[in-house]
């Protein structure tokens, strides 16, 4: 970390984006200078920048038990998700134009949902329990013949609740509905199969799983109907024209390599820290309440609300613990987290949440000096009430 950023910062930040490893960025290095070919050139360099890309592309396609022309590279989740459900919808039949998804996505889910529902579409917007999960059966009950596609996240990335897409996704299929599921939040974190999860499209965010920002990719199950959303040099089996982002694609099937060789450990050790950092937490500050399920959660997520102040006023005045609030500061006036509402929790305990997202690096002392920290910065905030 830099002077601004003291090196003994916490950072329990790890849903909003991670660090990219040393392996990674070495990886990349020779793409951003002398390995600098265009994949589409036929010479050497050329053809050393396509060999790349697709050595990466089998990577990502291997983590997530998928065929390698079944991958296609974008700039990152938002781009994934757009493709998904626009590309999708614009050659859906005309008697489908309903899609299903949940109360609770990333807004670029929601975003591309309400370009199509401008557009004459109509949306159908699954409500979540007090956990933050979708009720399968609802959702199964809401697929009819008129639906084109269910969408519906895997891990949702305030709470880390995780959503039966495994469930749903048969029962689309059944009734001959497409499933995509914005899966940003879990690969990485948790194992991730497409075949498992029997879905036809997935979308994933290489800065989540430890690739640099801007890169992603969308699994395309073969054979699924689909059209690109802009129009170029082909690239991408013409599904993402533009000349690829060599180096960051690199970076993903790097990233993409180490979280097949180390997600299970990784989930097991993370998950021990988070029931420290709770139990540490709950401990020193009574009244304190945990919106992140218990079961059926992301192994590194922990979203709680501090009792009578607002999450924000504990976060700044922990110093060197570098966390998330869920709610948005507008002009001075706190608004709090859609999800956590949606939910059912209620405005002023929803203004009093953080989310506390651990990763690789978090280590059982920085845990436990971050409940020190904490716990004094909601003393602290408490006292001025
Ligand atoms: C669940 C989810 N989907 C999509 C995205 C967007 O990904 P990107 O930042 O790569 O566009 C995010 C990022 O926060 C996310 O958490």
């Amino acid at each position: 970390m830099n002077a601004s950023v003291p090196s003994s910062a916490i950072y329990l930040d790890h849903n909003a984006t991670t660090p990219v490893p040393p392996e990674v960025v070495d990886a990349m290095q020779p793409y951003l200078t002398w390995s600098f070919g265009n994949p589409s050139s036929d010479h050497a360099l050329g053809r050393e920048a396509r060999r790349a890309v697709e050595e990466a592309r089998g990577r990502v396609a291997a983590l997530i038990g998928a065929s390698d022309d079944e991958i296609v590279f974008t700039s990152g989740g938002t781009e994934s998700n757009h493709l998904a459900i626009r590309g999708t919808a614009a050659v859906a039949p005309p008697s489908r134009r309903r899609i299903v998804t949940t109360v609770v996505e990333h807004p670029a889910t929601t975003g591309a949902c309400a370009l199509l529902e401008a557009g004459g579409w109509s949306i159908t917007r699954l409500p979540v329990s007090r956990e933050g999960v979708v009720d399968p059966q609802g959702a199964a009950q809401s697929i009819g013949e008129d639906v084109a596609l269910v969408t519906i996240m895997l891990a949702q990335n305030e709470t880390g609740a995780l959503m039966p897409v495994s469930d749903v996704a048969p029962v689309a299929r059944v009734r001959g509905a497409l499933s995509h599921t914005d899966a940003a939040q879990a690969v990485g974190k948790i194992d991730v199969n497409v075949d498992r999860l029997g879905v036809d499209l997935l979308s994933i965010a290489g800065h989540k799983l430890y690739a640099p920002k801007g890169v992603g990719a969308l699994y395309i199950r073969s054979g699924t109907p689909i059209e690109p959303l802009t129009l170029g040099g082909g690239q991408e089996r013409g599904l993402r024209p533009g000349t690829e982002n060599v180096a960051s694609i690199v970076a993903l099937g790097v990233a993409a390599q180490l979280a097949q060789s180390r997600v299970a450990h990784d989930g097991e050790l993370i998950a021990d820290l988070r029931e420290q950092l709770w139990a540490g937490l709950v401990a020193r500050i009574p009244g304190l309440v945990r919106h992140t399920p218990a079961r059926r959660c992301l192994p590194n997520t922990l979203s709680l609300s501090f009792p009578g102040v607002l999450g924000r006023e504990v976060l700044e005045r922990a110093e060197g613990v570098l966390a998330s609030t869920g709610s948005a500061c507008h002009s001075g006036v706190d608004t709090p987290a859609a999800t956590l509402l949606a939910m059912g929790v209620s405005p002023d305990v929803a203004l009093g949440a953080v989310r506390l997202s651990l990763g690789r690096s978090t280590t059982r002392e920085q845990v436990h000096a971050a409940v020190a920290i904490v716990g004094e910065a909601f003393a602290a905030a408490a006292r001025r009430v």
